[in-house]
């Protein structure tokens, strides 16, 4: 059968470019509901684990990198009320979602949401204590690139994080697991997602992701160092954190905003 969308590393950046905005643009409405469904509400304890992790010492700015519906933005601003938060995203439609939740939830002075390219984003280096992207990464087939860019935007010290679903290495939870992003997730997204397609590209793209070790290499790669992995749920998601030396190999280029 004929594939909608075909994997982002066999196209050219502006089909990437424009495969992401039309998945996105399109599961917008139902895009919280659907994660909180298939993940049984434990992406809500996934962002709450990487948010407690945060440390904030310079610039008291959080990067919410590929942030969609803004559900780590809000996360980090309720834990650390002293924080300011920009939220970036490709999607307008994600964009305008996120923005209608942070204005209910009072955030509006806290949170400002921006749409651009994570690969070439438009802030000074050292803008932020700490970047972080939240099941974004898997979109972006240049991902040392964008751990690159991300650490360019933070100050020296900063940290990255990045929250990742991968396939479990226990055979058993693989197993399990294999069925339910083949069978159990495209079946549901039949019911209740205006476009299905997009949660098989989802199965498609949590398959291809690196193996932890792996990821972490390419976190090494971006230059970043003290890199933790934290297990989350049987390892069906990770949390990557590291840091950007005090003295970064560069090029990082200090022209660009
Ligand atoms: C699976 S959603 C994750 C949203 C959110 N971070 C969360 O925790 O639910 C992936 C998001 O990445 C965005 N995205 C993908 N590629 C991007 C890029 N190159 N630059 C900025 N955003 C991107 C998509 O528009 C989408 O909103």
């Amino acid at each position: 059968m004929q594939r909608k969308y075909p994997l982002l590393n066999c196209v050219t950046d502006s089909q990437r470019v424009k495969i992401v905005k039309d998945i996105f643009s399109t599961v917008t409405a139902r895009y919280d509901f659907l994660n909180s469904l298939f993940s049984l509400r434990r992406d809500l304890f996934w962002r709450r684990s990487a948010v407690r992790k945060m440390r904030f010492f310079k610039t008291g700015r959080f990067l919410d990198v590929a942030t969609g519906t803004c559900e780590l933005a809000v996360e980090a601003a309720l834990r650390h009320p002293h924080i300011n938060i920009v939220g970036l995203d490709l999607v307008e439609d994600m964009l305008d979602f996120g923005g209608k939740k942070i204005e209910k939830k009072a955030l509006s002075s806290r949170i400002e949401l921006l749409r651009a390219d994570a690969l070439n984003m438009p802030f000074p280096e050292g803008h932020f204590d700490v970047a972080g992207i939240a099941f974004g990464i898997r979109n972006v087939p240049e991902k040392i690139g964008l751990l690159k860019e991300m650490a360019r935007v933070v100050v020296p010290g900063g940290q990255i994080m990045i929250l990742e679903m991968n396939f479990p290495e226990n055979p058993l939870i693989r197993d399990a697991y294999n069925f339910y992003l083949n069978t159990i997730l495209p079946f549901i997204a039949r019911a209740f997602s205006p476009n299905p397609e997009a949660y098989s590209y989802l199965g498609d793209s949590i398959l291809n992701f690196p193996s932890p070790e792996v990821f972490s290499g390419m976190m090494k790669s971006a230059g970043l160092i003290e890199i933790e992995i934290y297990p989350l749920t049987f390892g069906i998601t990770h949390l990557y954190t590291g840091y950007k030396p005090v003295s970064l190999p560069g090029p990082y280029p200090s022209n660009r905003y």
